[in-house]
């Protein structure tokens, strides 16, 4: 047995979990310190925010479906017939129709041979990365990818390589030199970026796939519900329908539900069955979030009016921003808006004061991005009005806020 009177006591740190203190620390000196608010009352443009009435522009559910009747009712007759668990992994307890019914719901809707449902898009992502690509293979991601590509690529255990940010040339460069030494090559990539609102140029990646024999992941997380002529995402969107890809996304999001898929030739959703473990050993998504997220699939198809009072708020959205507010706005195809900040601390102190004026606007600090920025996402269900005073609060704050921020100046860098 180990003699532990030999440890130096002088070398040995008192409290082993006393770095996580210093660390805190070094947190908040950055500004990085981040906190949850609670929202105690039901999804929509306007929340109680810690007991404040606010305008939301901080929801990614764009089509206003998360409080809609027609999910709640759906969620409610789901767990009156299945109950609120699904009590285990689909495979050794087995699952409920609706399951199968929403897979096939999303292959049809995705015009692809089945899909796969996962509890959550950020298990969809690391469990099919996973199951794709090992150590003998080469992953090719968007440096802008969300977390849940990141890790998973990290945990596949495939050599990874980060293009810049919707670069093309970049990304051929890297598969002309890089991709022959590898088994296996998956190029993944968000479609509408999450924390920019810019979307990825598919159509393009897609053709070098091709000449470059990889595979392709596209993360519909942001795009589902939102892009395209029946809201099917940015596939749909970029006229790619059909072709030979991996598409992911969430039902988390436009959907108004809970979960995560996986979308593609029957061949492609079997295997993961048998080899994605973020599905099989986990349990089933629940009964109520299946349901939801079926109700929601069907209203997105046959209601397009809300895509269009989407695209109509976005629209406005973005001519006020640049005719009045002097901070630069993103590049953006989506229904976020990023307007660029020009450090943390001032990021902060416009999400501060914008809450104080009645608006729910968070800052996106580093290291979840490398530029701060405030987030703005618009919902089907905000007003003209509610867009026009979000736009006058914003140029109301900058003003006031002038004052601290002006010693800064903005890096060009930041300009994208
Ligand atoms: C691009 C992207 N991918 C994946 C996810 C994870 O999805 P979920 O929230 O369903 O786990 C998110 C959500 O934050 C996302 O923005």
């Amino acid at each position: 047995m180990k003699d532990f009177s030999l440890i130096d006591s002088a070398q040995t740190p008192q409290d082993p979990y006393g770095w996580i203190d210093s660390s805190m620390q070094t947190i908040h000196r950055a500004h990085w310190y981040r906190k949850v608010k609670a929202i105690a009352s039901a999804p929509g443009p306007v929340v109680a925010l810690e007991g404040k009435t606010v305008l939301n522009f901080a929801s990614n559910d764009y089509l206003g479906l998360a409080g809609d009747e027609q999910l709640k009712q759906a969620a409610i007759a789901a767990i009156q017939e299945y109950g609120t668990g699904s009590t285990g992994s689909r495979l050794l307890s087995g699952h409920r129709p609706i399951h199968r019914a929403l897979e096939t719901a999303i292959a049809a809707w995705k015009q692809t041979e089945d899909a796969i449902v996962f509890s959550s898009g950020y298990t969809a992502n690391l469990g099919t990365i996973g199951a794709l690509v090992g150590a003998k293979d080469l992953i090719l991601g968007d440096v802008y990818n969300h977390s849940s590509l990141k890790n998973g690529a990290k945990l596949s255990g495939a050599a990874l390589l980060d293009y810049n940010h919707s670069d093309l040339d970049d990304l051929e460069r890297l598969l002309d030199t890089q991709r022959s030494g590898y088994r296996r090559c998956l190029i993944v990539t968000d479609s509408v970026f999450s924390m920019d609102g810019d979307l990825c140029p598919l159509p393009q990646i897609l053709q070098l796939d091709t000449t470059f024999n990889s595979m392709v992941l596209v993360d519909e997380a942001h795009g589902t519900g939102v892009l395209g002529a029946t809201g099917a995402g940015s596939v749909e969107y970029f006229g790619c329908s059909g072709q030979p890809l991996v598409q992911m996304g969430t039902l988390s999001k436009a959907l108004g539900s809970m979960g995560g898929y996986v979308a593609g030739s029957a061949t492609l959703i079997d295997f993961l069955r048998n080899r994605a473990a973020t599905w099989i050993y986990t349990t089933a998504l629940s009964p109520a979030d299946t349901a939801a997220a079926l109700a929601a699939i069907a209203i997105v198809q046959a209601e397009p009016e809300r895509r269009q009072h989407l695209w109509e708020r976005v629209a406005q959205l973005k001519a006020q921003l640049t005719d009045r507010v002097h901070f630069p706005l993103l590049p953006s195809e989506s229904p976020i808006l990023c307007l660029a900040m020009p450090s943390a601390a001032a990021a902060l102190a416009m999400s501060q004061r914008l809450l104080d004026l009645g608006f729910y606007v968070p800052a996106i600090r580093p290291p979840t991005v490398p530029t701060s920025r405030l987030r703005l996402s618009v919902m089907a269900t905000h007003t003209a009005e509610q867009i026009e005073q979000l736009v006058s609060a914003i140029a109301q704050a900058a003003a006031e806020t002038a004052a601290e921020t002006a010693a800064e100046h903005l890096p060009p860098a930041l300009v994208r």
